[in-house]
């Protein structure tokens, strides 16, 4: 069986890879006794220096590394030297070329004049629906967080989640303008006249990140459309995930830029100060020690989407006005949520953040769906704010577990204007 490519089907492999502008992306898939075995090459610039990152997905894992000229040259002889049956597919500017080694030893190819696409491996209805995890090369990251099979399809039972990720990407890609307030942008304002020509760099911190999809996907995004330096830190209390979230950053080669700690939200020891703090579906009170936190590292940012919300349920009194709602558990169930929701919002404006409430998803995909965006710009204490929020307290007779959370700093807010 002949199993090598023709000479000049080699070298103009290596021709269109290396020697000419336009190449976009190689990639060859062996399938063998049932198993995929898919290796590919693309361009990337990597902080301003030219790399290739190859992606190898073997054994239902997908890893990727980043190589200089001379390994991603090495890497591309040992795709055209592999021997047997196989399919290969060049993608370049002026066009593209599939390359079939039969059972038989045939090679088969077969080009494509038209100028190859941007985004060569997201399904044809998603990229019609200019969703973020489209507007960038995603198909590596997709699967390695498992939410898309070996051949690129999104998993059927991922659909939820990758929908719920590209949504909060949105959101977060709204919050955060082209000159995001950041922690290195205000450091480099005092500076002595540097100029602020560097991509902004943006920490991010994602509590309760459970197995990163959203984390990661975060810095992939902000990485690759909006060209910031992202570094990204995600919390969660669980070992699996955490083992899950590290395997997949080191697949990733993330390096430096995701780091993942097991422990609690309420004690986790951050690398670094965040200008971001998100959280999806945190459970119960884990979203108000998002909250709490992100108050006291003086985050200037927070996305936060709670999930079920156990304490106001219990602790909204019957004998309240309200008590023909109160009696039917899932009247109760949504009210306890809905107030949980204002208290926190409410209680983030009095500590100088300006919140908006809005639904981050439709209400089929999930009923968690309602989003807290606080942006940290307005003046703590604010008398309005500290009076809607007591008024509000003390019609419910309540006392939010955040209030509780947020201890002295707050208080000290809420006495002055208890005794005005
Ligand atoms: C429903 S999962 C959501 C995970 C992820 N954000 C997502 O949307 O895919 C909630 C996660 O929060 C974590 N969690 C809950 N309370 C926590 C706490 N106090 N500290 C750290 N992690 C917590 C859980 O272990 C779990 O992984």
């Amino acid at each position: 069986m002949q199993a090598e490519l023709p000479v000049e089907l080699a070298d103009e492999i290596r021709r269109r890879v290396f020697g000419e502008p336009g190449f976009m992306r190689i990639t060859q898939v062996v399938r063998r006794g049932g198993e995929v075995f898919r290796v590919s090459l693309r361009p990337v610039e990597i902080r301003g220096e030219k790399k290739y990152q190859g992606e190898m997905f073997d054994e239902g894992r997908t890893k990727v590394k980043n190589f200089d000229l001379d390994a991603a040259k090495n890497g591309l002889e040992e795709m055209i030297a592999q021997n047997g049956v196989r399919e290969l597919h060049l993608i370049t500017a002026s066009g593209d070329l599939h390359v079939r080694v039969t059972k038989k030893g045939k090679v088969l190819q077969s080009r494509s004049g038209k100028l190859a696409r941007q985004l060569d491996e997201a399904p044809a209805h998603d990229r019609a629906k200019n969703v973020p995890l489209n507007a960038f090369h995603s198909a590596t990251l997709l699967r390695v967080l498992g939410i898309s099979d070996a051949d690129g399809k999104i998993k059927a039972s991922m659909r939820g989640k990758y929908d719920q990720v590209n949504a909060f990407l949105r959101v977060i890609d709204e919050t955060l303008p082209d000159d995001p307030v950041t922690r290195a942008a205000r450091r480099r304002g005092g500076d002595s006249g540097e100029a602020a020509d560097s991509p902004p760099e943006v920490n991010i911190v994602d509590c309760g990140c459970g197995r990163a999809y959203l984390t990661l996907a975060a810095l992939m995004y902000l990485t690759d459309v909006r060209n910031f330096t992202v570094r990204v830190c995600g919390i969660d209390r669980r070992h699996d995930v955490i083992t899950d979230a590290r395997r997949m950053a080191a697949d990733l080669d993330l390096g430096e830029r995701a780091v993942f700690i097991e422990g609690d939200i309420d004690t986790a020891e951050l690398p670094f100060e965040p200008d971001l703090v998100v959280s999806l579906h945190a459970c119960d009170t884990a979203t108000d020690a998002a909250i709490a936190r992100a108050v006291e590292w003086k985050s200037h940012y927070l996305l936060c989407v709670s999930c079920c919300q156990h304490e106001l349920h219990r602790a909204i009194k019957t004998d309240s006005p309200m008590q023909g709602v109160l009696r039917h558990g899932i009247l109760r169930e949504r009210l306890a949520d809905l107030l949980t929701d204002t208290f926190r919002a409410q209680l983030l404006r009095i500590m100088g953040y300006r919140v908006q409430v809005m639904e981050f998803v439709s209400r089929d995909a999930t009923a968690r769906n309602i989003l807290l965006r606080a942006e940290s710009t307005v003046k703590k204490g604010l008398g309005a704010a500290v009076s809607e929020y007591l008024e509000l307290r003390d019609f419910w007779q309540v006392k939010p577990w955040l209030e509780t959370r947020l201890g002295e700093p707050l208080a000290k807010l809420l006495d002055i204007c208890e005794h005005q």
